[in-house]
Formats: structure tokens, sequence, C-alpha cells
């Protein structure tokens, strides 16, 4: 290029930066809030100055994503066909449309939709990823969803499902993170992080105490506050302290009489005041009751009211209510204020989504090191596990293993990619059908073994499966119990599977048993089999996890994030409460256990579960010691080493309990002893590490709802190490001196 172009080329390259950087400027002196330098705080406040009422209202109120027959309904052509909502943009304010998507394991789209979108990739359960215990799995899962759902044209993912597993029945048990508030809000926090960093807003749901599914819309959930803060409500607090999510989805059911999406309780008085949450309040597809008590108590905007709703309550009644000063101007201005500032935080404003092409090979890596590290190992009798791989003759059993794996059921349900490897099963309508991801454990086992027979039997035959067990060297026999939302599940498996295990045991000892479910199951023939995986809903790459944990490929490391009960007597309610009332007649559940949850209960109690809390067996071993405890200012530092002592890698999970030495529910605790930390460790043959962790001061606490603070009360306490909760290593005494938080105590 000789001189004078290239004088050229240099002036119209500065004229047309100018001319970008004039744009820029021109937006920001007519879009001051578009100015990035601005917080999102500033921005929102000049965004809501500019709006007139109606742009206020558009906000307020969002429509379900999919056609609807009863009622009938068609969504706006903006929306995503198929998808869980939609809210309209403001174009001229440079607002985007909010398109949101369900939900906590990848994209799932409403089933009968033929949308360009429907088949993505799925994470295992959430009680799957929980049970990893590593929090840098689940940034990466959600990151890796939450880049699907971006990809794929979504600002908003319904994930986040933290309620706690209260109730091992409940049928969206595997769509959460189980019984501890600690592990459950750090866990769930993570991945909306990870959700997150796409630059889109992600959801913690649903707030609170929706522990169950049989009568979720009328149920009251009774508890009191000081219990409630300690428990669900915590978990949500820590959630929320880890990721801020964006949005909060308040549940269907009432708390202490009143619903949740009108409760200013939960709403105004604990999320927005005691816990200073900038974001806003969305309801659940059906959860609005009313117009001004919803609106005046903390909800900011309705979903899928015209769908869901028994009528719309934030589009037409809003206006009205706003202008008959039932619902003060301010608050309505508010509402829009925390939509807009979220969508502002987040990046939505700033990195407007784009349809864009899918890696799924790349994101198929990531759900499979989830689901490869949700595995828990509960039982291995002579190391019958990792399978070896000198056996001839492998019989495979039931559960679908020659196709695929298991996923759990409703809205959170994702479309396989490659589509559901079983047709026809469950329900034909929601929360149905029943899915199988195609990834099949059959195929994986016979990867590895190409020289041996591996002949699979689906189960439906007992006497046929004991036959071909009784003529193999190792038997893996799958079993799965499906759950899914508005259905609670049974703790006994279904189908006569407990049947089919037992034959096939009795058939041949060398019985692996591989478990697909949502929760908590029981398991009558546990002594007649020698070895027993938890594998909860795989995802994806399920089969390929499954098999590279049987042949210890990779160390079995996940631990249970909840209490496999013994029997049904064991828990607080040993019958599902509103088991026998007629559907949508009202029930109340008082919560009698409160606070003690899961382990807690057990240990208060005194009973002996099937399987404990963070209960998990490793292929290598591991050692444990040098516990030691300080206490300064009312924070204790835990300290301690654990060394792998056997032949091959591993990974350890190492946990902390910390509880009064004081009587066993004196001065206000639950139970006996709380989690308080743990760590994830890698490690090598004859590998140690010294871990040291911080004990966030609200678990040394009791909540005092009268002064609404957290009481460190003064005196020794017990600081455990455990394998697992009830598997205590180590224990040393701490002394703590008396410290009282507020209750807006953030663990910063
Ligand atoms: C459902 C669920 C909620 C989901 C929403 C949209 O009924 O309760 O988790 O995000 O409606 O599908």
């Amino acid at each position: 290029m000789n001189k004078t172009n290239l004088r050229g080329a240099m002036l119209a390259l500065m004229l047309g930066t100018a001319s970008v950087a004039g744009i820029a400027n021109a937006q920001v002196t007519t879009r001051p809030w578009a100015d990035p330098k601005l917080s999102a705080d500033q921005r929102a406040d000049l965004l809501v100055k500019a709006m007139t009422q109606d742009e206020k209202l558009t906000l307020v109120y969002g429509y379900f994503g999919s056609p609807q027959t009863q009622p009938k309904f068609h969504p706006p052509a903006e929306a995503r066909m198929g998808s869980a909502g939609y809210v309209p943009g403001i174009a001229r304010l440079g607002l985007p449309p909010q398109w949101e998507t369900d939900a906590g394991v990848g994209v799932a789209t409403q089933r009968d939709s033929t949308d360009p979108y429907r088949e993505r990739t799925s994470l295992p359960s959430g009680i799957a990823t929980a049970a990893t215990w590593n929090p840098d799995l689940a940034h990466k899962g959600g990151a890796m969803i939450g880049s699907e759902a971006r990809d794929s044209g979504f600002n908003v993912m319904l994930a986040g499902g933290v309620n706690l597993l209260r109730e091992p029945r409940n049928g969206r048990n595997f769509e959460y993170a189980g019984e501890d508030p600690l592990l459950a809000g750090t866990m769930v926090g993570a991945q909306i992080a990870g959700i997150q960093s796409n630059h889109i807003i992600s959801t913690v749901k649903h707030y609170a105490f929706n522990n169950q599914e049989t009568g979720r819309m009328v149920l009251s959930a009774n508890i009191a506050d000081d219990q409630a803060r300690m428990s669900d409500l915590l978990a949500f607090e820590f959630a929320i302290e880890h990721a801020d999510p964006g949005s909060v989805m308040c549940a269907y059911n009432r708390i202490n009489g009143v619903y949740a999406c009108e409760n200013d309780y939960l709403l105004n008085q604990v999320l927005k005041t005691d816990w200073a949450y900038k974001g806003y309040v969305m309801s659940d597809w059906g959860g609005v009751h009313s117009t001004v008590d919803a609106a005046n108590h903390g909800l900011d905007q309705e979903s899928a009211g015209e769908s869901f709703d028994k009528q719309k309550f934030f589009e037409g009644p809003l206006k009205a209510a706003v202008a008959a000063g039932q619902v003060p101007q301010a608050r309505l201005d508010d509402m829009a204020r925390r939509i807009v500032r979220a969508m502002v935080a987040h990046g939505v404003v700033d990195h407007p989504v784009t349809i864009k092409p899918i890696d799924f090979t790349a994101n198929a890596k990531v759900t499979q090191a989830d689901a490869e590290e949700a595995i828990v190992l509960l039982k291995n009798d002579k190391a019958l596990l990792p399978l070896a791989k000198t056996a001839k003759k492998i019989a495979v059993i039931g559960s679908h293993a020659d196709v695929g794996v298991m996923a759990g059921g409703g809205s959170s349900t994702v479309t396989p990619v490659g589509g559901n490897a079983v047709s026809g099963l469950g329900p034909k309508g929601f929360p149905g059908p029943i899915v199988y991801h195609p990834s099949s454990p059959l195929k994986a086992i016979q990867a590895r073994n190409p020289g041996a027979q591996v002949r699979y039997a689906d189960g439906t035959d007992p006497a046929a499966a004991a036959k071909l067990a009784a003529d193999s060297d190792l038997v893996v026999v799958f079993a799965h119990q499906w759950a899914a939302e508005a259905l609670d599940a049974s703790l006994t498996l279904t189908d006569g599977q407990d049947a089919l295990i037992a034959a096939v045991a009795a058939a041949n000892p060398k019985t692996v048993v591989v478990l697909e479910t949502g929760g908590p199951v029981l398991m009558p023939w546990l002594d007649k089999v020698g070895a027993v995986l938890e594998a909860w809903y795989p995802g994806t790459r399920g089969g390929e996890a499954i098999a590279r944990v049987l042949y210890g490929e990779v160390d079995a490391s996940g631990r249970l994030p909840a209490t496999f009960p013994a029997s049904l007597d064991q828990l607080p309610y040993p019958k599902l409460p509103g088991q026998d009332v007629a559907k949508d007649t009202r029930f109340e559940v008082d919560y009698a256990e409160g606070a003690a949850v899961g382990y807690k209960w057990y240990d208060l109690k005194g009973h002996t579960p099937l399987f404990p809390f963070g209960h998990g067996l490793s292929y290598t071993s591991f050692a444990y010691g040098g516990l030691t405890a300080q206490a300064r200012n009312g924070t204790v530092t835990v300290s301690f080493q654990v060394k792998n002592i056997g032949a091959r890698a591993g990974k350890a999970v190492p946990q902390v309990y910390v509880g009064p030495q004081i009587a066993t529910g004196a001065g206000g605790w639950e139970a006996p002893r709380r989690l308080a930390g743990w760590k994830k460790l890698a490690l090598a043959p004859g590998a140690s590490q010294t871990v040291t962790l911080t004990v966030d001061p609200r678990l040394l606490a009791t909540f005092d709802s009268k002064t609404k603070t957290w009481i460190v009360a003064p005196g020794d306490y017990q600081v455990s190490l455990g394998a697992s909760s009830r598997d205590l290593k180590a224990q040393v005494p701490v002394t703590v001196a008396a410290r009282t938080l507020p209750v807006s105590y953030d663990g910063k």
C-alpha cells in the first residue's frame, strides 16, 4: 500500500473510530444508563426514571413460552417457542427481552415443542453434583449449561434448586442438593455462579420450604423463625452469598399459613431487609394468588399467569391497584428497578444473547466429569470393585442399561442429545415421559471387556435373570427409582426390582448393584450383594461414567449428601404428610424436627441409618491426623492432614463437624453436630495434604428471633474430623468466646 493510500486508510480508520466512539457517546448521552462506568444501582435508577408507567408494567409480567390448549394461549412471537417464559423487552431503552429456560441440569424445553434448541446436554441431577462435594465441578457444570442456554438464545436460567432434603420421598429431591444447609448452599451457589458467568441471570429456588410435592400448591409448611433460619433459609442464604443470583423464585406452598409469593416475612423481612437482597423475586409458574398482597409483600414479577394462575394478577389488575393507591407507585418502581438492576448487573443488557452452534463434544466431557465424581460407592465387600477384567462371562441386568441411563421427570428434564433412548415409558403428559439418556452402561462395559461374553437381560423376568447370573462370573444389576416433579416417590424400588436383585444375588454372590435413583432408597437385599454404587441420574454421559468407576479408571469419590434411612420409622414423618388428603385440599405440615434435618435428626434421635450423610467408600485408603482447632475472636480455624495410604490414586472428602460440648440440644442447638466444612482432595499413593479451614460463625451459633441475631454461646465446643457424619476419625475441644452477629452477617 503506497503512502497516499496509507494516509487515507489511517484517516478513514480514525474517522471510523471517531464515529463508533461518537455513537457510543451519543448513546450514553441519550441513554445515560448505558454507561458501563456507572454502577448497576446507578444505571437501574436512570432506567426507571426514563420509563413510562406501561414500560414498568411490561417488566413485571412474564408469559409462558409454550403454546397452551387449556386455557388457550399462544406466546408472543418473540418468545423462544417451547420454552418456560418470556418477558418483552423495551427497545426504546435498549432493554432486551427476558428469555427464560429451565433448569438446573441443562436447557429443558416443554415436552411437545419442536423448537430448534430441543436436544441439549444434561448434567447429572442436582443431588449428584452435590454428591461430588466439589464446588469447582459444580461451577464448571453451571458454566457449561449456562453457555448452552446463552447459545440457545436464553438470558434467564431457572436453576438453583436448593430446598433441603427433609423428606426423602420428595419427588424433586433429585433437583436439589441434599439435607445440609452448608453443603447445599455451597454447591448450588457454585453452580449458579457458573451459570451467571455467561452474562445471564440464574434463579435460586424454590423459596422456601417446598420440601415435598404432595399438596405443593396448597400445604402450609409450619416452622418457627429460629429453626427456619438455621435450616432451609440458611441454605438459601449461603447460595445467595456465594453467587448473588439475579432472581429468587418463590415457591408454590404456604409458609406458616401464607403463600410464599405473597409472604411478607419471607420476601420483605428476611430476603430483602435482613439479607439486603438486591435482585428480584419471580413467582413459580402458578404461584401467584393476589395482586395487592403479592406486590406489597415482595413479589416483583408474575410468571406465566395467563397459563397457570387463576387469573393474571400483574398484567392489568396491578396497573389499577397502583392507580387506586393500593400498591404504592414506589413499590412498582422498586419492582421494575430490581429487575433491570439484575439485568444490568449480570451482563444481560451489555452482552445480548445470540443463537450460536454448541460444542456438544466438549460439553459432554464436563457432564461426564461431574457424573464420575458423583458416584458413591456405598458397599464393596471383598473388594469386588473395581471389576477385574479377567471375567469371561459378565451379566448385565435391568433398567434399560443396554441403551441408556435414567433422568428425573418434570420441568427440569433435558431432551437428550440423540433423543430419548427408551420411548413410551411413564405418564404421557407432565411430568412424563420417563427419559433415558442414550449412554449405554452395557456398551461401556462391553468396550472394556472385548474378550468376555457380556450378556444382557432386561430384568422383567427374575428367574431368567437369575439363570443368566448363575452362568456368569460377574453380575452388574441396574435398578432405578423414577422421581419427578409434582409427584412424591416411594423409598421402595418399584417394578419388583427388590425381588429381581434378591434372585440375582442368590444365584451369584458376585453381584454389583448400580442404583439410578433421585435420592435415598431402601435396600432389603443389601447383605446379599457384594457391592453397591449410587449413580443417581447421571446425565448425558452417565453410562460411560458408571463404567469408568466400575473398572476403577477413576476412584469412587462421591459422598452422600443425604442420609439413607434403614426404615420409614426413622423419619420425622413415617407417613408422608398429606398422603390421604383429597387433591387441592389444604393441609398443614408442622415441622416438628425444626432445624434438625437429615443427619441431625438421626443424631438427635440416636437412629442408625442404612448409610449416613457424608458416607462413601474409596478404592484406596486414607489416614487422618493432626487435627487442631483454634478460636480467635469468635472464629474457629481447623487444621488436619489426610494421607493416601493405599496403592492407587484416590479422592478423599474429609469433613469437619462442630457441636457444643454441653448436652445435646442444650442452648438452642437442634442437634449434637453440624457440618462446618470439608475439602475434596485428590491424592496420589503415599501423598498427603494439610487442610486448613475456618468455620462460619453462624455454624457455631443459634439464631435468636427476638433480637434477630446469631448468638455464639461461650464455652467448649467439639470439633470432629470425619470420613462421614458417623465415621469420626478425630475430635478436639475448642473454647470459644461469646459472640453476637447481626442478621445481616454475610460470612465476610
Ligand atoms: C415449574 C417448577 C419450576 C420451573 C417452572 C417453569 O412448575 O416448579 O421449578 O422453573 O415451573 O417451568
